[in-house]
């Protein structure tokens, strides 16, 4: 099948990856219900197009953190990428460079973020997860600095793993051949950092030796050892985003973990409004979490998102067809989000206006259009 869509390249993913793996990357916490509730809040989110606007030119390019982007559409960091092809980590930065856009590398990524930097040619983040050893952090930060990395997202939904139970029926383990290499390159780690022993479990690795204490003080402790711009990722309260305001970070992602953390948690575009909200335009504020079509990035700018990051949809495509599978579902969200924006009459990002959506939780009655003229 030639894909054409999102859903196509993870019809092809499940073809051509093992059911532990594919459950791995699709599957979520609990019931899986803020899963489906992250797709399904952007349906109840209406467009309201303007007509006869010049849509002869489209211009999806902007920018976050100043970086200069070529649409408002990243890759989110996920473990593991060699799960879905050989080329790993390596094979999403090639082609989100390719792309004109951002790549988050995970911490416990299948290549080196070393590896990972050498393949790009867009701007590269590192998502940072604190181990209770936090002379590993040290390290990774001060690696990730001088491997041009630049910002950190600081993942701050995982204190624990949530329970996926796909990956308990399928006794989910990383393949012999594959291990977390940026654990592997640390000075000094023993080894039990870098894999999970026979017998164990992913989450017991995480509940091990990821820093269960995480607190603020954290924030400021990680803003001490960089000079990188520090964004805090898995924020969907307002009170933490004006925390997050405070504690004088760069960026906030409104995230859920794909639904794979706490099931009952919001749909993350529910959550988006009142952060941006909260935060009064004092940090950018990206979205993940649900995105699978080119609409639904309309939707998120409209409610205030500077961008957007794809997990899954970009791990489909990796499993599907690699380098060249990433590229396309980056350039298929892309072609999808300037029809959007053409047929919402909106030809630049920045005129993709609050007044152009209409959510389920606006007060009913409540017009978002501009006031009209008398
Ligand atoms: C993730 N995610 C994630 N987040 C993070 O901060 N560090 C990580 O290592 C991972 N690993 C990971 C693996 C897999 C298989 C998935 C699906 C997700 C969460 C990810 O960054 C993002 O929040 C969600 O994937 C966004 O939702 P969608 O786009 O998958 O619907
Ligand atoms: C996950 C962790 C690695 O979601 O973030 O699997």
């Amino acid at each position: 099948m030639d894909p054409i869509n999102v859903s196509d390249f993870e019809a092809l993913a499940r073809e051509r990856m093992s059911t532990a793996a594919f459950d791995y990357y699709s599957g979520a916490a609990g019931d899986e219900r803020t899963l489906a509730e992250n797709r399904a809040a952007f349906g109840r989110i209406t467009v309201w197009p303007r007509v006869l606007v010049d849509v002869s030119r489209i211009d999806t390019s902007t920018t976050v953190l100043g970086q200069t982007l070529s649409m408002p559409i990243g890759l989110a960091p996920t473990a593991f990428n060699k799960l879905a092809h050989p080329d790993g980590e390596r094979a999403a930065a090639r082609a989100a460079g390719a792309a004109g856009t951002l790549m988050t590398a995970s911490t416990i990524s299948t290549c080196t973020l070393e590896e990972t930097a050498e393949a790009a040619s867009g701007p590269l983040w590192f998502q940072l997860y604190v181990y209770k050893d936090r002379g590993i952090t040290r390290e990774l930060v001060a690696r990730a600095e001088s491997a041009g990395y630049r910002a950190i997202a600081l993942t701050v939904d995982t204190p624990v793993l949530g329970r996926r139970e796909r990956d308990v029926r399928n006794g989910f383990v990383l393949p012999p051949e594959l291990s977390m290499r940026n654990l592997e390159t640390c000075q000094g780690v023993n080894a039990d950092s870098t894999r999970w022993s026979a017998g164990s479990s992913f989450s017991a690795y995480v509940h091990g030796l990821f820093d269960t204490s995480l607190s603020w003080s954290a924030v400021e402790w990680l803003q001490s050892l960089t000079r990188l711009p520090v964004l805090l990722k898995g924020i969907l309260r307002p009170d933490d985003a004006r925390r997050a305001v405070e504690a004088g970070v760069a960026g906030i992602v409104v995230s859920n973990h794909g639904g794979r953390q706490l099931d009952g948690a919001p749909a993350t575009i529910d959550a988006l409004p009142p952060v941006v909200s909260a935060v009064e335009g004092r940090v950018e504020v990206l979205l993940d979490g649900g995105i699978r079509r080119g609409v639904d990035v309309l939707k998120a700018v409209a409610l205030g998102a500077r961008a957007v990051l794809i997990g899954r949809p970009y791990l489909w495509a990796l499993a599907a067809a690699g380098e060249d599978g990433v590229k396309r579902v980056l350039d298929l969200l892309r072609t999808e989000l300037v029809l959007a924006m053409a047929l919402a009459g909106a030809p630049t990002i920045r005129e993709i206006t609050r007044d152009l959506v209409s959510t389920s939780s606006d007060p009913p009655g409540v017009s978002v259009f501009p006031a009209l003229p008398r």
